[in-house]
């Protein structure tokens, strides 16, 4: 079983979203683990040339499961993962259009996605029209025919004590994926 991890936090070792995507892959050790830090060695803006270099669909194509660490930025994704998913998302690869709409084929696979957002989103609240991150996410990977899961510490940057609250209860969340 191969497992994939990514990860797109700018913030290092104080990085939620980096502690719970860790969490995570630790509980679902596979045989192998391949790691990808999307800062630390970001993939360029997508070019024509870069659709040629298969090698991180590839990646994502040989993959079991995989475990993307997630933080809000500016109510979306980091630009260092939209340029990740550039690559992932090719017709042909992991969807096509057919006479009756786009097919996803990428199905089998497990993704988890741990976010970390400084605010709070719940549906129902004003604040949830600007949630543009795991709806987009769940968007994309429906699109090639996958249900993500999702590992939330939301209100972060709501004080100390909701931060604290929020990262371990995520992290005992990902128990719960385990079981
Ligand atoms: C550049 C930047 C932009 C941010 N924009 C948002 C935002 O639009 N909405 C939000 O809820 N939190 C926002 N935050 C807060 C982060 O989501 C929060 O700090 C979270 O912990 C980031 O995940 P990380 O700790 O894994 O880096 C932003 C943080 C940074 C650094």
């Amino acid at each position: 079983m191969t497992t994939l991890h990514i990860d797109s936090s700018i913030n290092g070792d104080t990085s939620a979203s980096r502690a719970i995507s860790r969490s995570i892959v630790d509980r679902f050790r596979g045989d192998r683990i391949i790691y990808r830090d999307l800062v630390a060695e970001p993939l360029p803006h997508l070019t024509l040339e870069a659709f040629a270099d298969g090698s991180v669909l590839d990646e994502f194509l040989a993959a079991d499961t995989v475990v993307i660490g997630a933080p809000m930025y500016n109510f979306t994704l980091p630009s260092q993962l939209k340029a990740w998913l550039d690559r992932i998302l090719v017709a042909g690869k992991n969807f096509r259009y057919t006479e009756s709409g786009p097919e996803g084929l990428a199905g089998g696979k497990r993704v988890i996605v741990a976010l970390a957002r400084g605010g709070m989103y719940d549906a129902g609240t004003p604040a949830a029209a600007l949630e543009h991150l795991e709806s987009y996410l769940r968007g994309i990977f429906n699109f090639i025919g996958i249900e993500p899961e999702f590992v939330a510490a939301d209100g972060l940057n709501f004080g100390p004590d909701q931060r604290e609250a929020s990262i371990s209860a995520a992290l005992g969340e990902t128990m719960r994926l385990a079981a």
